[in-house]
C-alpha cells in the first residue's frame, strides 16, 4: 500500500506546530495503524530525521493511551475501536491520512501526537476509590447486588480513560469520563458510605482543570471507543443534586 501519512509535529508544549507528509510505499493493509507509525518512523531514523512521537501501551484497546485523531475523528474510521485496533486495510491504497494529537486547552501537547492527560488522573485521585478497610477478599456472595446494578457498574467501569470523550467535545468537557469513573463505584454497596463526598470531589475537580461544561450533544458517547453511554452524565448530574441537599 502506498498511504501519504500528514501528521501534526510539535516540538514541546510552547511551540507552535503545523502538518508535515511523509509517503510510505511499502505498507501492507494486515499492518496495524501504530505498526505503520513504527514503519514511518524506522524510515525517518535511517534517513537520520527526528521520529514521530506517539503514545501507547497495550496495543490491544485496554489501556487507553493511543488515541489521536485520525482523518478528523477520535481512534480513526470506526465506531467502537481505539487506534491500536485500527488497521491499514480500512484504508484505501493511495490514500492520505491527517493524523493530529487531541485537541484541548486540559490536555496539553507534550511532543507531536502525544498529550497529557494527568488532569484525568487528578480527576482520580479525588474520589475513584473505596477508603473502607477490605481485609482479605469476602466471600464473592456475601453482598447480594442485582445483575442490572452489577451490570450498569460494570459497563461504566469499562472506561479507559482515553481522553476521546474531550477532544471530541466541543465544550472539552470531561463529563463522560467524570461520569463512568463515578458512577461505577456509587451505584454499588461498596461505593455507598462515599457516594456524596466523591460526586463533589470528583466534579469539583474537573471543573478545577479547566474541563468545559456539558451542552449534552451526545459527541462524546459516539466517539468512546468503549460505548460508554451519555446516560451517566444524566446519572452523574441527578447524585450531584442528591449530594448536594443531604451530603
Ligand atoms: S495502546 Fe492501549 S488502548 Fe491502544
Amino acid at each position: 500500500m502506498k498511504i501519504t501519512f500528514k501528521i501534526w509535529r510539535q516540538e514541546g508544549p510552547n511551540d507552535k506546530g503545523g502538518f508535515q507528509s511523509y509517503e510510505v510505499n511499502d505498507l501492507t493493509e494486515d499492518m496495524s495503524f501504530l505498526e505503520a507509525l513504527d514503519h514511518l518512523n524506522e524510515i525517518l531514523v535511517l534517513k537520520n530525521k527526528k521520529v514521530v512521537a506517539f503514545e501507547y501501551d497495550c496495543r490491544e484497546g485496554i489501556c487507553g493511551q493511543c488515541g489521536v485523531f485520525i482523518n478528523g475523528r477520535a481512534h480513526g474510521p470506526h465506531d467502537n475501536m481505539t487506534t491500536c485496533q485500527l488497521h491499514m486495510r480500512s484504508f484505501e491504497d493511495g490514500a492520505t491520512i491527517t493524523v493530529e494529537p487531541w485537541r484541548a486547552r486540559s490536555f496539553p501537547i507534550i511532543k507531536d501526537l502525544i498529550v497529557n492527560r494527568s488532569a484525568f488522573d487528578r480527576i482520580i485521585e479525588n474520589g475513584a476509590f473505596i477508603s473502607a478497610k477490605t481485609g482479605t477478599a469476602p466471600e464473592a456472595n456475601a453482598i447480594l447486588i442485582s445483575k442490572t446494578v452489577s451490570d450498569r457498574a460494570m459497563d461504566a467501569a469499562a472506561c479507559i480513560g482515553c481522553g476521546a470523550c474531550v477532544a471530541t467535545c466541543k465544550n472539552s468537557s470531561a463529563a463522560l469520563f467524570t461520569s463512568a469513573k463515578i458512577n461505577h463505584l456509587n451505584g454499588l454497596p461498596q461505593g455507598a458510605p462515599e457516594a456524596h463526598q466523591r460526586v463533589l470531589d470528583m466534579t469539583a475537580q474537573m471543573e478545577k482543570e479547566g474541563f468545559g461544561h456539558c451542552s449534552f450533544t451526545g459527541a462524546c458517547e459516539v466517539e468512546c471507543p468503549e460505548g460508554i453511554s451519555i446516560v451517566n452524565i444524566a446519572e452523574m448530574n441527578a447524585r450531584f443534586i442528591k449530594a448536594k441537599i443531604f451530603g
